[in-house]
């Protein structure tokens, strides 16, 4: 923003004339000395930065190993069944990509993407090294041996009880297409909870806030939607507070729930929704910062931006303050997460069930401005790149004792049988310079490269660990 600021000013020199002009040039160009030598330590302070990171980065053994990447070759079944060749000829065939055998109920790669219950890992199994690691898109089950119902969530390290609570949506119930409108869902069951002290092993705490069955005026009347819950504690007031998109089948009352605990683990009392900032919200997160101050973050606008403002000291409502953001850009399953004073966060295309690119932006402030770095994807191959490994963001959690790694969290959307949505869990690491050049830059990484890395297989060392 400096560059910005510096380019206006060489604007008001060359608007100047005449003899007085002398004197002005002396001092504008003092200016600009003074100007472009702090512009050169802002540069070399965020190069020191992006070294030590890179320090970090190259002598973790575990950075080394989460940085790894599987490469990913999947042919393409012939169509079944003959054509003869005139037809062919008469109407051409579209080549069937890997979506649309992602999207196929039938497709014969159905077992690629949605590998079956004999490959999940097993708790119980945990003698075997393998049962240690996180395989995305498989069956996770939990200390039960359910599968675990929390999707479009998200995970709350509670410091209290020094446990890790993950929330999301529990859709363990029929998956039908709404007569009405077509679109595909399962009726509101609630918000699943479970716990763990490892980030591995999960405990199902049941159902901490649960949908009404009979009252039909109800906004958590099973008939309606309830998405992507996530929750953040307050320090001031101690209580939990959980915000998750609220809508009704149609889609058309696109407002923002809150409900409250005193404890991590329930169950949540239910305050009410709103549109905030009387703005239509759909796919949306909250996030809390160093500072304590949260933040909202939701799709408005017919999905086409995202907008970003503070909640209230109570974290129960927005405040005034509002800034849009990605405007025209249409993207929704926002993630955020900050990593050495610059916030970062991931977002999806809007394409319903369907998977799409993802793309990474940074931010110096979390109001903005927001500069796009580009889709974060590294492996798989080109298909899995542009379509999030097929699965959709939904929260970002950073590696406690491990600065600049964090755990992406993606849901691989089921949409035949949504309770079977897969959970896709990858290293994200923070570190690199960004593969887009921004503008104003001067050539120096001024933002980091954010990566996501395709793994079969993946594991966490106990190490660093809380
Ligand atoms: C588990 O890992 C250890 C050390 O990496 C190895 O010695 C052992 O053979 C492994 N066990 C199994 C069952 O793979
Ligand atoms: C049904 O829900 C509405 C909205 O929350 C509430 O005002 C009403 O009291 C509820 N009715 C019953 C019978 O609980
Ligand atoms: C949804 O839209 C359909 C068709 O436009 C309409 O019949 C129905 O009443 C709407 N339902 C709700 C809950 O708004
Ligand atoms: C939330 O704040 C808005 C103004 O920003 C206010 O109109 C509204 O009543 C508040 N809602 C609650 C539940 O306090």
């Amino acid at each position: 923003m400096r560059m910005r600021n510096k380019q206006r000013k060489s604007a008001t020199l060359r608007c100047c004339g005449g003899s007085r002009c002398l004197t002005s040039v002396a001092i504008w160009s003092l200016l600009g000395c003074l100007l472009l030598l702090n512009l050169f330590s802002n540069v070399r302070h965020k190069a020191t930065e992006y070294g030590e990171s890179q320090l970090l980065a190259s002598h973790h053994p575990l950075f080394r190993e989460l940085q790894q990447v599987d490469e990913e070759n999947i042919q393409i079944p012939p169509p079944r069944g003959k054509r003869s060749p005139r037809a062919e000829k008469r109407r051409p065939k579209r080549a069937t990509t890997l979506v649309d055998e992602f999207l196929n109920e039938e497709s014969q790669l159905r077992h690629i993407f949605f590998p079956g219950q004999e490959s999940a890992i097993d708790p119980k199994k945990n003698n075997e090294n393998d049962s240690y690691y996180y395989h995305p898109g498989r069956i996770w089950l939990d200390t039960d041996g359910n599968p675990i119902q929390a999707h479009g969530g998200g995970i709350l390290f509670d410091k209290i009880s020094r446990t890790y609570y993950w929330y999301g949506e529990y859709k363990d119930g029929p998956t039908y297409q709404s007569p009405q409108n077509g679109i595909t869902r399962v009726d509101i069951i609630g918000v699943g909870c479970y716990s763990s002290k490892d980030l591995w092993t999960w405990k199902n705490e049941g159902i901490v806030l649960a949908a009404q069955e009979t009252n039909e005026t109800h906004d958590l009347h099973k008939s309606n939607v309830l998405e992507r819950p996530k929750v953040i504690y307050n320090e001031k007031t101690g209580k939990y507070v959980m915000w998750m998109h609220i809508d009704d089948a149609n889609y058309t009352k696109a407002a923002v729930g809150v409900a409250i605990s005193d404890t991590p683990d329930g169950p949540f009392d239910y305050l009410g929704c709103q549109r905030p900032h009387g703005c239509e919200s759909r796919d949306m997160t909250i996030f809390k910062d160093d500072d304590g101050v949260a933040y909202l973050i939701y799709s408005s606008e017919d999905n086409s931006e995202l907008h970003i403002g503070p909640l209230t000291e109570d974290y129960l409502n927005v405040t005034s303050v509002m800034r849009r953001i990605f405007v025209g850009q249409r993207r929704e399953a926002p993630a955020l997460f900050k990593h050495r004073g610059t916030y970062y966060m991931i977002t999806s295309g809007c394409t319903g069930w369907a998977p799409n690119e993802a793309l990474a932006h940074a931010a110096e402030s979390i109001l903005g401005p927001w500069e796009t770095l580009g889709n974060p994807c590294i492996g798989g191959n080109k298909v899995f790149q542009q379509t999030t490994f097929f699965s959709q963001s939904t929260f970002i959690f950073p590696l406690p004792g491990l600065p600049g790694s964090f755990i992406f969290m993606a849901d691989r959307w089921n949409s035949a049988d949504l309770r079977d949505s897969r959970y896709v869990w990858l290293p994200l690491i923070v570190a690199g310079p960004a593969d887009r050049p921004l503008e104003f830059n001067f050539e120096f990484a001024l933002w980091s490269r954010v990566s996501i890395y395709w793994h079969r297989k993946w594991r966490l060392s106990r190490v660093g660990w809380v």
